[in-house]
């Protein structure tokens, strides 16, 4: 299955029909996932298929996904990074999805330890798009190296409110990640950055993958004093 494709052509897709998809998808669903790169193998996340959610900026679909976890560090960029995944599974299988961050399942409402739900199923148009109809900063604006097919990967990755709260700055040996501190009134209503980077680097190691590139992840907290950008901090480092 080519993941890397996708990222390419995928787009969030909100339009969809009521048709619920056959049974066996769900098992192929399950079976993906667990064939998926984690970011972090000791961080486990769970997930659970239900039909009704409520919630703010909700999106109608027939099937909803939704991860949780156990409360442990790590956990946001690791349900981007693995459920990135999914996303362009399902669009190379012709079926659209939109992540949702506050959206709740119905019946129980938001479980603590819910991170994040995926709207997915059949949709009225197709649920790919042109390249050049991918709205994104200027690639200048989040990396010092706009030719670096990797970080060109991560350019296209979709983060809530379309934010693209990251920079990519690439050194000899390796390339630094880091976090836009978001500016008020964001800073207030928005907390799902981190599941944002874990898309992002999701699409770095497909496109390490598609080039026979290792793929390492190292996370690093704080500020580093040789970077000049204000308003960011560091999140990680690639090597
Ligand atoms: C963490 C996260 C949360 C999101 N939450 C919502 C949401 O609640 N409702 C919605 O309609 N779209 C949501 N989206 C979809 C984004 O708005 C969309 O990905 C972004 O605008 C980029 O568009 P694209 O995915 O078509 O490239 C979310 C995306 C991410 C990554």
């Amino acid at each position: 299955m080519d993941l890397y494709a996708s990222i390419f052509k995928r787009k969030a897709c909100r339009d969809f029909t009521q048709e619920t998809l056959p049974e066996e998808i769900f098992e192929e669903i399950s079976q993906a996932i667990e064939g998926f790169q984690p970011l972090y193998p000791d961080v486990p996340l769970r997930y659970r298929f239900v039909t009704q959610t409520k919630g703010l900026f909700r999106v109608r679909a027939p099937h909803y996904l939704i991860v949780s976890g156990e409360g442990r560090d790590g956990e946001k960029e690791s349900c981007g990074f693995i459920f990135q995944q999914l996303t362009l599974w399902f669009n190379a299988h012709g079926i659209g999805s939109v992540w949702l961050g506050v959206a709740k399942e119905k019946k129980h409402g938001r479980n603590q330890r819910d991170l994040m739900t995926l709207a997915f199923g059949k949709t009225k148009g197709s649920v790919d798009r042109r390249i050049d109809e991918f709205i994104r900063k200027p690639i200048g604006q989040i990396t010092n190296a706009v030719e670096d097919l990797c970080v060109r990967a991560a350019h296209l990755a979709p983060s809530g409110l379309n934010l693209q709260p990251w920079y990519w700055e690439k050194e000899k040996e390796r390339v630094l990640l880091y976090e836009k501190k978001l500016c008020f009134p964001f800073s207030l209503v928005y907390s799902l950055s981190h599941v944002d980077l874990g898309i992002a680097l999701c699409h770095y190691a497909l496109a390490c993958g598609h080039i026979n590139k290792p793929f390492q992840f190292k996370r690093v907290d704080g500020q580093d004093a040789a970077f000049k950008k204000k308003g960011y901090r560091l999140f990680g480092e690639l090597s």
